[in-house]
């Protein structure tokens, strides 16, 4: 049996590493839309007040689970949760830490593989003279894969696998890959980041192009960070605040617990944590939201950037922006975007692969060469139906179950466990041992109440969204015996596709309502693929444990 004596190999590589794992596209893309669509100045304060009691919370709770899995041998979510907790089932609980990995780089690096691609387009100069409509139709042909026509045939699935063999690649080498990889790609990313960004703070009303004269970059910024503070009491900005805050830490995904396992007994915690997460924070409020919004409002202005927010936008129009910069330097905005993209995305989508690889290993004794092959391989299956399917929602329906509620509901699971089972007394411990910093005590009460409770209210509330978001009508509704009505958007309506039944029910056009059915089996497939997946996790949690059993080593 291959016993894991890995380590990292520097607090600065560690560092890095977990900051590189908290960094993604998601600073970058998911960010600024999520802003935008939820009021801009409005969802600042629900989104601070978020990273203050649920984020960081659940950095300590993660970062010391992990810590203490890791002194039993443990590195993935199963076996850290059961060295905490014993009992029989409770481990399954750690099938999410390896299951959301695991369908979420499936898709996530195939974003990641449009920034590859869109580094080698702004390089050869495909984008030269184009206008902002062909822009935005190379991209839609460029994931339509049957019909593309960007220049060579099935271009988004060669990029897809030439990505997914570079991050196995890497992952094949262990931490060492990881670490060499988050000390090149963190400081480029930083600096190419600090470049555009500069650029996004002083565009002004400068570069408005002719289609829109009163384009102002300005405004864009204004309108993110006017505080508004009716927004405060608007349960749907909360959600989609917290919803970015586990998705931009990491948190709710197995990947930190994973990381930490890889620390010494009595290395430092609190403030490492503290510092990725501030490192993630800056580079998603100060730097990610200085680019997109303000470039795009400075040249297309604020009413259509409100209008198309999309995470696609980026792809959309960021290099036909870019074209107004003159042609060295529309190259050379092309090549830093893409690429800070690129490396924001592998280094999260290599976090990705630890969890599955330090399970093997832990558990049937695999090596990194062949943890990172199976990860590929299970990747490319589960991923492949996202790119040739992507316009038919199989993309949005894995972010949907594994990169939103999934997180929700194992950050819930996870923080009533240690709070509540393994307890604030030992977890406290857990927390402040070795720590270079003192936490402040609050910390204590916070993560023993109010995260929970957070957490329990933020599930809730996603699992029975009111129709139209109204609260307190459909409330004086339930107390009168008249019912809840749920929104499409509730997850328990989610999960029967009312609202898309509802939309073939009243189309009329037959086209339409074929697209539609359409798009009604393809969810449904992806949602089969989704639940195998879990299944066959589960299914290697009990071979271990009967392994465990068989070997002596299952005390229970
Ligand atoms: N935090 C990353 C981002 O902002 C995404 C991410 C990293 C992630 N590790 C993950 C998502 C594990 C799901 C699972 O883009
Ligand atoms: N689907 C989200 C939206 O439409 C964006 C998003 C989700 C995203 N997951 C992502 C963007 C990962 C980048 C990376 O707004």
């Amino acid at each position: 049996m291959s016993k894991s004596n890995e380590a990292w190999g520097s607090r600065i590589g560690l560092i890095l590493a977990m900051a590189g794992n908290a960094v993604g596209l998601g600073n970058f893309l998911r960010f600024p839309v999520q802003a935008v669509q939820n009021g801009g100045g409005a969802f600042i304060i629900p989104y601070l007040v978020c990273f203050l009691l649920m984020g960081i919370p659940l950095l300590f709770i993660e970062w010391s689970s992990g810590r203490f899995g890791g002194k039993f041998g443990n590195h993935s979510t199963p076996y850290i949760l059961d060295s905490m907790v014993k009992g029989r089932v409770l481990k399954y609980i750690g099938v999410f830490g390896i299951f959301t990995n695991i369908a979420v780089v499936s898709y996530y690096t195939y974003i990641e593989s449009w920034t590859m691609s869109y580094v080698y387009h702004s390089l050869k100069g495909t984008f030269n003279g184009m206008s902002q409509g062909d822009v935005a139709g190379f991209f839609n042909s460029y994931t339509d894969i049957a019909h593309s026509t960007t220049g060579i045939p099935y271009e988004a699935v060669w990029f897809y696998i030439l990505c997914l063999i570079i991050n196995v690649y890497i992952l094949s080498k262990g931490l060492k890959g990881i670490e060499k990889v988050a000390k090149i790609g963190m400081p480029l990313l930083i600096l190419f980041g600090v470049i555009l960004a500069v650029r996004g703070y002083t565009l002004g009303t400068s570069g408005a192009s002719s289609m829109f004269p009163n384009a102002n970059a300005w405004d864009g910024l204004n309108f993110l960070w006017t505080p508004q503070y009716s927004s405060l009491l608007d349960l749907k900005v909360w959600m989609a605040a917290a919803g970015q805050i586990f998705f931009t830490l990491s948190v709710g995904m197995g990947t930190i617990h994973c990381y930490a396992a890889y620390l010494k007994t009595k290395d430092d915690i609190a403030l490492n944590a503290l510092s990725a997460g501030f490192m993630n924070e800056f580079v998603e409020v100060v730097l990610g939201s200085a680019i997109v919004i303000p470039i795009a409002a400075g040249y297309l202005g604020l009413d259509w950037v409100l209008n198309n927010a999309s995470f696609g936008m980026a792809f959309q129009t960021m290099p036909y922006l870019f074209e107004q910069w003159g042609p060295f330097l529309a190259t050379m905005g092309g090549f830093m975007w893409f690429g800070l993209l690129f490396f924001a995305g592998i280094t999260s989508s290599l976090a990705m692969g630890t969890p599955w690889m330090g399970f093997m290993r832990d558990e049937f004794g695999w090596n990194s060469n062949k943890g990172a092959w199976t990860f590929g391989a299970l990747a490319l299956i589960m991923g492949l139906p996202t790119v040739f399917f992507y316009q038919q929602g199989v993309f949005d329906e894995y972010d949907y179950w594994a990169g939103t509620v999934s997180l929700v509901v194992f950050a819930m699971l996870e923080t009533i466990l240690f709070s509540w089972i393994f307890g604030m007394k030992k977890g406290w411990k857990e927390i402040t041992d070795g720590a270079d910093v003192k936490v402040p005590t609050i910390y204590k009460f916070i993560i023993k109440f109010i995260t929970p409770l957070m957490l329990i209210v933020v599930f809730l509330g996603a699992l029975f969204s009111p129709l139209n978001n109204d609260w307190s009508g459909n409330l004086k509704s339930l107390f009168s015996g008249n019912g809840w009505n749920l929104a499409n958007s509730s997850i328990i309506k989610t999960i029967t596709q009312s609202g898309l039944k509802e939309q073939i029910a009243t189309a009329t056009d037959s086209v339409i309502i074929q697209g539609l059915e359409d798009k009604m089996f393809y969810i449904s497939m992806a949602r089969i693929l989704l639940i195998s997946l879990f299944i066959f996790i589960s299914l290697l949690v009990y071979l271990a444990y009967n392994k465990r059993v068989k070997e002596g080593r299952e005390t229970l």
